[in-house]
Parts: C-alpha cells; structure tokens; sequence
C-alpha cells in the first residue's frame, strides 16, 4: 500500500480507501447481495491490507453505515484509522452541524472523526458560519479536519477564505475514466496542497469490465443514475481498457483504479461489495502505470 498526506494536516492515508455508501444501501443492492458480516469482513481486511481511509456519510443507509463502520472499529485500533463522514447539505447551519456531528460521533461509537466533509454545497446557508463552526469543532476536539465534497473550483476558494487557523484538506470529487470533469479542480488541489479524494473510482462498476451494452447493472434505480451521470457510455474506451488491462496482467478495476491515483494529490475510494472486490481494489495501490499502457 502506499500513503500520502491528507492535506496539509499530517494525517497519513492509503492511496486507496475504502467507500461504504454500499453498506445499508437498498440502490447497491443491501440485505440481497451484501449483509452485514460481509461489510464488517471487507472493513477488518482493508485493514489488514493497509487501507487505513473509510468513507462513509450520515446520508448512506440513512445512519446504517455509519453504524456499521461503527461496530467494525470497535475490532479495530481505533487510533489507526482514519475516519472520514460527511454531513447532509440541508444542515450546514451553525446548529445543524452541532446536531450532525453529535448524531455521525453516536452512530460511529467515537469522540472524534479524523475528516468531516460537507457533502454537497447548499447555496440556501451561509458557507461562511459553516466554516467558523466547523473550525471551532476541530479546536474543541471533535474533528480533525475539515473537508468538502461536490465543491467546484470558486466555491472551494470562498470556504478557504472563510477559515483563518485551518485549511481545507480534502474536496471529495467524481472522477474516473468515464468522467474527467474534475481534473481543473485536481490541478488545483495539487498547487495547493489540498487532496482530491475520488469517488465512483469505477464509475460504480462500469469500469470493471464486467458490463456492456447488453449487461447492464440490475435496478432501475442504478440504471437510470447511470443513464443521467454517463449518457451514452463510451464502451469503447471500457473495451479498450480491459485490452491495456490484459496486456500487462491486471484487471479493468485495477487499471481504473491506478488511472485515477497516478498522481500525487489524489486518492481513491472505491466500494466493494465482497472481500474478492476488496482484495483486487487494493492491489491498485502498488500498480504504477506508465504513459503508454494505458493504450490497448
Ligand atoms: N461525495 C459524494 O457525493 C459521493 C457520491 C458517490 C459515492 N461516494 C463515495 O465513493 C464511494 C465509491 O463510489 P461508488 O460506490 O459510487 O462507485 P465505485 O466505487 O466506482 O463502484 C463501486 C461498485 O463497483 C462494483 N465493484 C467494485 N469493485 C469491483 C471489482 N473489483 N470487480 C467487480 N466489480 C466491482 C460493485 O458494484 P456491483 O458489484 O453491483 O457492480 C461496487 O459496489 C462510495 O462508497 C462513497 O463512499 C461519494
């Protein structure tokens, strides 16, 4: 596994993380194709594995993951992880954040969490009371970093502007093969010492190689998300992924996967759904690919 620096913070975090939206999730599928004891096992491993970097929010599973999260820390050092949730945008006054916050530290069994991210902007509240209370939780204790999540470049610069002892460490963002919107943010980060955290890695599951035009996910729900985030999908470039894959002997997800962190600056979180999807994921960590094998 290889480590990088949360921003500026002195926090170490694997290059891949684990996401956990999947876990109480009905849209992935919760309770038919993953329990309970399968999302503990794929934490405890991750570890093992040296992902040290959980994702999860109060919005995943309405609490459920964070539960879940919750109950595998207590097996865990809790010290040696870093825990990272997110508060739903609908709170962010300066009240709701106390609310939220208190509510993430119950379920997740813990005083403190390591990375609090605001999960989508919300132009209804104020950003700049948002950040002075998220400030004054890092210096009582509660967190130890902030982060934002779905922030585009100008709002980022705003939120900076609006912390005076802190910086921001962390923008958790979309980016993968399929959608590269986000580089102008990741170019950014890197000048500014500011991690770019990226979620659906394998554009939920597109990049694994497993689906094509005529093997689509299951659920209407996961399907017409794919349908408004992707458009017409470009299966070509997944065909011509998996061909690059096979050619230096790893799979579609793994060269996905080390696509995305091959930069300084930027990890990945993806979800997995069964210990084998965990154990292949974290391989990509150790995968260092040069400019030319990304062409099939
Ligand atoms: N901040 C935000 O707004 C935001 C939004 C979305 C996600 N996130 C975070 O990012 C994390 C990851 O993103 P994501 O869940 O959207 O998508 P993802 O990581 O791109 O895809 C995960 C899905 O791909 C499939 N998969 C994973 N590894 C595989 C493997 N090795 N082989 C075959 N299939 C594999 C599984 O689904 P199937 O087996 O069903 O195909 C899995 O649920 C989430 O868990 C969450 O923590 C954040």
């Amino acid at each position: 596994m290889r480590y990088e620096e949360l921003g500026k913070t002195g926090i170490r975090v694997s290059k891949i993380g684990l996401g956990t939206w999947q876990f109480g999730a009905s849209y992935w599928g919760w309770g038919k194709e993953l329990d309970e004891e399968t999302a503990i096992s794929i934490i405890r491993e991750g570890f093992k594995l040296g992902v040290n970097f959980i994702d999860t929010a109060e919005v995943y599973g309405w609490g459920e993951s964070e539960r879940i999260v919750g109950k595998a820390l207590k097996q865990l050092d809790r010290e040696e992880i870093v825990l990272a949730t997110k508060i739903l945008p609908i709170r962010i006054t300066s009240s709701g954040i106390i609310r939220a916050l208190r509510g993430s530290l119950r379920r997740l069994g813990t005083s403190y969490i390591d990375l609090y991210q605001i999960h989508w902007p919300n132009p209804l509240f104020p950003l700049r009371k948002a950040m002075r209370t998220l400030e004054r939780e890092i210096e009582e204790g509660r967190i130890r970093a902030i982060g934002v999540s779905n922030f585009p470049l100008k709002l980022m610069e705003e939120a900076r502007s609006y912390l005076s002892r802190h910086d921001i460490a962390s923008n958790q963002v979309e980016y993968n093969l399929l959608k590269r919107d986000a580089e102008e943010i990741v170019h950014y980060c890197q000048k500014e010492g500011i991690t770019v955290i990226a979620y659906s890695p394998l554009a939920q599951g597109l990049l694994t190689g497993k689906y094509g035009p005529k093997k689509m996910p299951r659920g209407i729900q996961r399907r017409t998300t794919l349908w408004l985030k992707y458009g017409k999908i470009d299966w070509s470039l997944v065909d011509g992924l998996r061909k690059a894959a096979a050619k230096i002997g790893i799979t579609p997800a793994q060269m996905a996967l080390a696509w995305v962190i091959r930069e300084r600056g930027v990890i990945a979180i993806p979800g997995a759904k069964s210990l084998d999807h965990l154990r292949e994921n974290v391989k990509a960590a150790d995968i260092e690919l040069e400019g030319n094998q990304m062409r099939p």
